[in-house]
């Protein structure tokens, strides 16, 4: 009698803190529904999932699930921030790749399905060569990833490089975009005048790549981008829209949020927050991997204090190159501490999607990363968007232009500029965001619940991962 195959994920996610957030709330999802998972991590940011927060022991609920990890090739206090990204993925090909299809040819349980992210095109031929359907998990949002799937296009049609130094001409090659995203609303590395930049080149080897899986899996829900995933459809039929990741596994499961954070969450500012009253407080962060400078610092933070509305801002280690405690104030002027003192407070690092759920605060000045999006999406909380690359860009001009739940400050970092934009979110427009930003909230809340669109695109992919039904091409 011919043995049964036992269905049995590998998880392969970009060694970064929202696509590892992202993979292991999915991972979570099919061992919740018995599938074996196998979850691959960077040496780095495995370590850090031990130190600060409880995944290790929580998947070990999970008998079918095991962690395994492979250096990244980076010394140890190498630096992973957004400047790095370049190196880190040239520094994974070479040191993870080789480990990754090794482990892929020598599992104990053959893997049947590959789930990886877009980047690593080493995965295609890993896939082919051991049999198995690959289905390319990109993080980002469909609208960014779209303008990088366009991008030869755009390289062929002559709107990339940029002719000239107007940001605000109109992109025509991005199907479903016309109209709307301008050049400065592309991912900012399109600003290159040099078509060999490293990133472009990594760019248009992820888009001869992507057609090759078998399936794309995306964390978005239909009724947000529809358009957008009829025109990734063209390119891969198979699609997966199962988000918001984060409110599907709460809609499954029936409980709080859990922690993913590669930093030590600072829980004093949740504290802060019940003293506030509601809808008052903007919460202020830029991610994982986006930096900046001492003066666009002080700029933010003195538009901050001059708005007068109450603030919670994550400075995160490392976000201000050449100094050492980011929470430390830095030559302020008397206002602005006092300013900061009497409406403000500062964390190293927050339990984010709990901030957000709090009734305190009412909108989000944030970095415009897809996961920190959609985490203010669910809580109908309107953002005022400071892109800083990849597809923050796209996804800011979103938020503003088409689905208009907030504004893009992108390309200025001016204090009256801060100011004037958190006044109108937080006071003089706060009505008008707030409403669409709830009916937004409730869409993407149905989307995740049973009846939903995002919620039969993980029923169908369980299913399909169960029964290996994807045809391998
Ligand atoms: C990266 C890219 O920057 C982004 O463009 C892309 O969309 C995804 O990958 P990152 O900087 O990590 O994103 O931002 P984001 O996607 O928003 O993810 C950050 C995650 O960290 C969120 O899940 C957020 O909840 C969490 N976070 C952030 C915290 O838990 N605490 C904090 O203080 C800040």
């Amino acid at each position: 009698m011919q043995h049964e195959r036992e269905a049995h994920v590998f998880i392969f996610p970009l060694p970064v803190q929202g696509p590892v957030n992202c993979m292991l709330k999915l991972a979570e999802i099919l061992s919740i529904n018995q599938i074996k998972v196998t979850f691959l991590n960077t040496d780095y940011i495995h370590q850090r999932l031990i130190t600060h927060t409880d995944a290790p022991i929580r998947f070990r609920n999970y008998p079918d699930f095991c962690f395994r990890t492979v250096p990244d090739g980076l010394p140890e206090e190498n630096p992973r921030t957004s400047t790095e990204i370049g190196n880190l993925l040239e520094s994974m090909d070479a040191s993870a790749a080789p480990i990754f299809r090794e482990m892929l040819l020598t599992a104990e349980t053959p893997v049947t399905c590959l789930i990886a992210d877009g980047v690593f095109a080493f995965a295609t031929d890993v896939a082919a060569e051991i049999g198995v359907p690959l289905l390319y998990f990109d993080t980002v949002s469909p609208c960014g990833f779209w303008t990088l799937l366009c991008l030869p296009k755009l390289i062929q049609a002559g709107e990339v490089p940029f002719k000239d130094g107007n940001l605000d001409e109109m992109i025509t090659n991005v199907p479903g975009m016309e109209g709307i995203i301008r050049r400065r609303d592309l991912p900012s590395f399109c600003r290159t005048n040099d078509i060999n930049d490293r990133r472009i080149r990594l760019i248009l080897r992820e888009a001869e790549h992507i057609p090759l899986a078998q399936g794309l899996i995306f964390n978005t829900f239909n009724n947000l981008e529809a358009p957008i995933l009829a025109q990734i459809r063209t390119i891969c039929p198979n699609i997966y829209a199962i988000g918001p990741l984060h409110a599907h596994l709460k809609s499954r499961e029936a409980r709080p949020a859990t922690s993913n954070s590669i930093w030590e969450e600072d829980r004093s500012c949740i504290s802060w927050l019940d003293k506030q009253p509601s809808k008052s407080v903007v919460y202020v962060s830029i991610g994982s991997l986006a930096v900046m400078t001492k003066d666009q610092m002080c700029e933010i933070w003195h538009g901050l204090v001059n708005s007068g509305v109450r603030f919670l801002w994550v400075r995160r280690p490392g976000s201000v190159p050449g100094c050492s405690d980011e929470t430390e104030i830095l030559s302020p002027d008397q206002d602005v501490t006092r300013g900061t003192e009497e409406r403000g407070c500062i964390v190293r690092w927050a339990p984010q999607e709990e901030v957000l759920a709090h009734p305190a605060v009412g909108g989000f000045l944030t970095h415009s990363g897809w996961n920190s999006t959609l985490e203010s999406m669910v809580e109908g909380k309107p953002m005022i968007c400071r892109p800083y690359f990849l597809d923050q860009h796209v996804n800011s001009r979103y938020v503003e232009a088409v689905w208009k739940v907030g504004l893009d400050m992108k390309d200025s970092c001016d204090r009256a500029v801060v100011e004037k934009m958190v006044r109108e979110v937080m006071e003089s427009r706060k009505d008008e965001f707030l409403e669409v930003a709830e009916e937004v909230a409730e869409s993407a809340r149905a989307a995740v619940s049973p009846g939903g669109s995002s919620f039969a695109d993980m029923d169908l992919l369980i299913e399909e991962i169960k029964t290996m039904k994807i045809a391998i091409k």
